[in-house]
């Protein structure tokens, strides 16, 4: 069997939704009906820190049956420059898939280049294709639906940006997402995103205007604003995103039943404002718990039997 990495949302192109809806059986049935992963071992390489994704693969594998190893490349031969090809090729001898956090997109794709088991991205410097299935069946279990609906991002262009992009264009949903000048999503990404929503029958607006943005919209979702290895640039980056912080006064726009998304760690009081990220349309941690929903669906459909 040709193996299957996801090391982008478009590597879910054809069936985004038939996962996101496993992911919301599996939630349904909790323990029961969870199909056994018995014996099947994933191995977890994290090159930057985690809660949510290493939290929810592991216990996730645990539930069903099988096993998960967290991998610190400097506990591993990898940290004294064994490559990545190399590495590859030896945990997939032990292996039935491999994780990677990883600071390089081309990394994680070097490592599924010479892996002979699934890869899955969990998040490099472009995407963060987990973080896409959760949300998207988080929505789904609020509306109902996925197509149709406004999706607003306010904030950086970054790998959650990209993804979401992906991932709402795929599925039907309308995507608006505004940041300040010079930090907008990568080109790729609008321009595949686009493609695509001509397909989906979506619609797909950048802008630099947030409150036009957030107009109609019925989520509303952010991210931090220095993500993990752009320490360096915090103190620009704080002055320059002030007016995308997400507040009392941003939501006003939207609609009056939206609902508020973050994929965490949020940095309340800088991205978002308490009073959102606590108010009744927050729906952060019911988004959170469905890591490990999704993450079933995820490791079911790559490695499941
Ligand atoms: N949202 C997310 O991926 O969180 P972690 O960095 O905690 O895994
Ligand atoms: N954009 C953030 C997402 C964290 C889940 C980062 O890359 O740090």
């Amino acid at each position: 069997m040709v193996k299957r990495d996801i090391l982008s949302v478009l590597d879910m192109r054809n069936d985004l939704e038939r996962i996101v809806d496993l992911g919301l059986q599996f939630k349904r049935s909790r323990y029961s009906e969870i199909p056994s992963m018995k014996n099947r071992v994933l191995g977890m390489i994290f090159e930057k820190p985690s809660t949510r994704t290493r939290i929810s693969l592991e216990t996730a594998m645990v539930q069903m049956g099988g096993h998960a190893i967290y991998l610190n490349p400097n506990d591993m031969q990898m940290g004294r420059g064994e490559t990545i090809e190399d590495t590859a090729r030896v945990l997939s001898g032990f292996l039935d898939a491999i994780s990677y956090r990883a600071f390089s997109h081309q990394n994680v794709a070097r490592l599924a280049r010479y892996a002979k088991v699934p890869v899955i991205n969990a998040l490099d410097d472009e995407e963060h294709p987990l973080q896409i299935v959760a949300d998207l069946m988080t929505i789904k279990e609020h509306f109902g639906y996925l197509r149709g609906l406004n999706f607003t991002y306010v904030g950086d262009g970054n790998n959650m940006a990209n993804s979401l992009l992906l991932g709402m264009a795929i599925t039907g949903v309308n995507i608006t997402v505004a940041t300040p000048k010079g930090y907008e999503p990568g080109e790729f990404y609008v321009k595949k995103a686009t493609e695509i929503s001509h397909e989906t029958g979506s619609r797909v607006s950048i802008t630099n205007d947030p409150v036009s943005a957030v107009k109609d919209a019925d989520v509303v979702y952010t991210d931090v604003w220095v993500s993990m290895g752009q320490e360096k640039e915090r103190e620009e980056k704080e002055a320059k995103f002030r007016e995308f912080q997400v507040n009392e006064k941003l939501v006003s726009n939207a609609r009056r039943d939206f609902i508020f998304m973050h994929c965490l760690p949020a940095h309340r009081g800088l991205e978002v404002t308490d009073g959102v990220a606590d108010s009744i349309n927050s729906v952060i941690f019911q988004q959170a718990e469905n890591r490990l929903h999704s993450a079933k669906a995820v490791l079911y459909t790559l490695i499941g039997f």
